[in-house]
């Protein structure tokens, strides 16, 4: 199987990158591919609302020629994706929101003079989630709208993880949030068996 993780947080070495590392480490070692992707690193323009890629009914279809066309061929080429992303003022961060706003449009042909098909119906989406705040208090709302969001897709909703981040003078990844992520990843695996 092939994962493709998107990375929302613009830190390199940061809570989300160094909670992911055992999780990806997981899903190689049972043989999987992964490709890691660096939202802070692409250009993902704000969807303008033209609805242009409503008339395009076999591609993504936007008009805006930034990097979202690879993005979405990487999701239709991969089995999963994993949305992963520190909690940002109760929500995903920027270049994440930008790039889910974009998708919901160019994957979904609901929204034309005529209804058109669901390019990535059935694909399995999880999200890989960190916050400073308890995550009924902060990553819910992200886990709530992307239940939402996945529904109204016809996508896979295949499970979160939240890890809490307990401050600057707090080590942020303890033994247990290791497991917790191998443990995640596992899971994964075990829903997508054929
Ligand atoms: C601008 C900004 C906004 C944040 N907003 C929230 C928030 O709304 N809820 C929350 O739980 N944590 C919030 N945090 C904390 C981060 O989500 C948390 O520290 C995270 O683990 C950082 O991950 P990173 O090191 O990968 O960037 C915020 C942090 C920053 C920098």
């Amino acid at each position: 199987m092939h994962y493709c993780v998107f990375m929302g947080s613009p830190k390199r070495q940061g809570n989300t990158m160094s909670a992911l590392d055992p999780f990806l480490q997981e899903l190689k070692s049972a043989g999987h591919t992964t490709e890691l992707i660096w939202l802070y690193e692409k250009e993902i323009r704000p969807c303008v609302a033209c609805r242009v890629c409503q008339d395009v009914m076999d591609d993504f279809g936007c008009v805006q020629k930034d990097d979202m066309a690879d993005i979405a061929r990487a999701i239709l080429s991969a089995d999963c994706f994993v949305l992963a992303t520190p909690i940002y003022a109760w929500y995903c961060t920027a270049p994440m929101k930008a790039m889910l706003d974009r998708l919901v449009y160019g994957m979904n042909k609901y929204y034309g003079k005529q209804k058109g098909p669901v390019l990535w119906r059935g694909k399995p989406c999880a999200l890989f989630l960190t916050g400073g705040y308890p995550e009924e208090e902060s990553g819910i709302l992200f886990e709530k709208g992307m239940e939402g969001y996945c529904k109204h897709s016809r996508l896979r909703y295949e499970g979160c993880l939240f890890l809490r981040d307990f401050g600057y003078h707090t080590a942020f990844l303890t033994e247990e949030k290791i497991q917790q992520s191998r443990a995640f990843a596992k899971q994964l695996m075990q829903n997508l068996l054929p």
